[in-house]
């Protein structure tokens, strides 16, 4: 039969297709993976010998920062430690480093540069901000804010209650520290200027949907202000795509210097009060930062991107613009924090002697996990963890509203457990082993 025939005579080559082919689909279908030891080799800490066998699970309270942070600070304060932007080269460099920041990081969160504040840290940012934004009210207008926030986002707010603004409370439900979109709906009024709000509690670890917050304020002519700080640590945000007027997180939980970010819609700044000199009105960088920045630290927040970039080209092979990478790192990293927050939560399920805090699946959930133990005190169990070289925190982490509204008292509050994609599976089992010892009665 001529068919057979031919097809001995093209076997090698039928062969040779067929094997490429194969070996396409399985780079197609190959889902990437993060570089967990390639990633840790960029955080000097896990190579420091003091800290040797030390599992870290106190991230929601600060990062370890990386190499290029750390490089660029230094660097600064070794050359170019002078008044920024004069003329001459160690003048005018420290402030092309500091620029280079400011451009940068609106690139990766996708906004303009003018858009982007460093100040020294999210609770001050949020208390200028609120300086800045009253006289955009009258007497009786309405803001909502959250219970769920960190004091940071909202002390500020509520003081504004002694200068003619009417507070609305948006609580978090009793049991699950869930903040209800219904009951948000009904909290509006013809008067709401604002909604402010967290993208991730401290404590609750519940994702917020900002997105949809955002677009019932705006459907209501007001504006929303996110804390961003329990989040961003877990993956940067894509801040045209989520539509908040107003977001903000801190640098020193996003493996960079200790400054606050903050991101103001262009329209907004101008309608704001300037909270700097006077003559440094209609300056928009300068109107929500009244002090002096801090000029090496916005320099070394380069560093972050540094990383970043890094490791985005250690996995992906294709160039693209930094807003693009950012997604793309964002699910890498998401994948990796959810296997092992996967691993914690089915192991927390598992014990009837703890109260987790907030949901206990992998939906929507952070890896941000407050527990408190039924049979033992917090401390105890803490004493426990600290001889299993585990760190990590106590207390109410100055999210003293939301254990309010979850009638749990602030004095021992909770123990906090929470981790970042450098965290590494080894070290869950750690903190299991040392939870499981530490809860023996
Ligand atoms: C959710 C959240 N918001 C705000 C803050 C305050 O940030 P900063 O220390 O930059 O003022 C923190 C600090 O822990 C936080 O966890």
């Amino acid at each position: 039969m001529w068919y057979i025939k031919k097809i001995q005579r093209n076997l090698p080559i039928t062969i040779i297709l067929l094997t490429l082919l194969f070996s396409n689909l399985k780079i197609c279908s190959k889902v990437m993976t993060l570089d967990l030891p390639y990633v840790r080799s960029q955080f000097p800490a896990f190579s420091e010998p003091s800290l040797k066998g030390w599992a870290f699970f106190e991230n929601a309270g600060g990062s370890y920062p990386c190499i290029q942070v750390i490089n660029r600070l230094t660097d600064f304060y070794m050359k170019n430690k002078v008044q920024v932007n004069y003329p001459y080269p160690a003048s005018t460099k420290a402030g092309q480093l500091m620029e280079a920041s400011y451009k940068r990081m609106a690139d990766y969160l996708n906004v303009d540069e003018s858009e982007i504040h460093f100040g020294p840290s999210t609770t001050q940012n949020i208390y200028v901000l609120a300086n800045a934004m009253r006289p955009m009210w009258k007497d009786g207008d309405q803001i909502i804010v959250s219970c769920q926030d960190h004091e940071a986002n909202a002390g500020a707010w509520r003081r504004l209650a002694d200068r003619g603004i009417k507070i609305i409370e948006w609580h978090a439900h009793r049991k699950t520290g869930i903040l209800s979109l219904e009951e948000l709906e009904d909290l509006f009024t013809d008067r709401t200027k604002m909604v402010a709000f967290p993208h991730c509690s401290n404590v609750i670890g519940h994702i917020n949907p900002v997105a949809a917050i955002s677009e019932m304020a705006h459907g209501h002519g007001a504006l929303s202000v996110v804390d961003g700080v329990g989040w961003a640590p877990h993956g940067f945000p894509n801040l045209k795509e989520l539509g908040a007027d107003i977001y903000l997180f801190s640098l020193y939980k996003t493996f960079g210097p200790h400054l606050g970010l903050m991101y103001v819609s262009k329209e907004l700044i101008g309608k704001m009060q300037n909270q700097s000199h006077f003559f440094k009105e209609g300056i928009s960088r300068s109107m929500l930062t009244p002090a002096g920045p801090d000029h090496a630290q916005i320099a070394a927040v380069s560093g972050i991107l540094d990383y970043f970039d890094k490791v985005y080209f250690h996995h992906f092979k294709e160039d693209t613009i930094p807003s693009e990478r950012n997604n793309a790192l964002n699910k890498l990293f998401r994948e990796h924090e959810k296997a092992l927050l996967d691993r914690l939560l089915i192991f927390l399920r598992s014990r009837d002697d703890i109260r987790i805090i907030g949901p206990d699946s992998l939906k929507d959930r952070a890896p941000i996990v407050s527990i408190i133990p039924l049979h033992k005190t917090i401390k105890k169990l803490y004493a426990t963890l600290t001889k299993h070289k585990l760190m990590l925190g106590m207390g109410h982490f100055y999210a003293v509203r939301p254990l309010m509204d979850m009638d749990i008292p602030t004095d021992p509050g909770v123990l906090r457990i929470s981790f970042l994609h450098y965290t590494s599976m080894e070290e869950i089992d750690q903190l299991i082993e040392g939870l499981r010892e530490g809860l023996k009665i």
